[in-house]
């Protein structure tokens, strides 16, 4: 069964309360049910788990080195400055995926700038939660083709 590590990151706990102009409705733990349903159909192992602290999230990409086939991540606001975040999706050397539920092209011209995006496998913007959803697809198209 494939297994994926998704990471939310800073702020997005507060999801549902937080800028709903952007961000959508839908509470965190809604999300995340929805999350988990979709990789139940996909017939996947979801891990899921939010921090606000930098170092936590970079622990979380190294536990999913041994624990995982793929990491989906969504880094808020480290999105644009992490290197230290990037430099553990380099190390780990898993596929990753990375999400923004906001479209950031359209918004403040720092957002437009992802220092992650050189090393992910490709980028989901704009759909709000239903990014997460298209991710676990595509993360399970990545993981399959790479066992061809
Ligand atoms: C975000 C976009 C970031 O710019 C912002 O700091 C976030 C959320 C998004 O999902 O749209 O916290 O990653």
């Amino acid at each position: 069964m494939i297994k994926v590590s998704l990471i939310h990151g800073p702020n997005l706990n507060l999801i549902g309360l937080r800028e709903p102009e952007f961000y959508g409705r839908d509470s965190f733990d809604e999300i995340n049910r929805k999350i988990k349903l979709r990789a139940q159909q996909l017939d996947m192992e979801v891990h899921i788990m939010q921090s606000n602290h930098e170092g936590e999230i970079i622990d979380a990409i190294h536990e999913a080195r041994e624990s995982a086939d793929a990491l989906i991540i969504n880094p808020g606001a480290f999105t644009h400055y992490s290197y230290a975040i990037r430099d553990a999706i380099t190390a780990v050397r898993l596929p990753a995926i990375e999400v923004h539920l906001s479209n950031v092209h359209a918004r403040e011209a720092f957002r437009r700038e992802s220092v992650i995006a050189p090393v992910v496998s490709g980028q989901i913007i704009g759909m709000g939660p239903y990014g997460y959803l298209l991710a676990l697809d595509a993360a399970r198209q990545i993981v399959e083709q790479s066992h061809r």
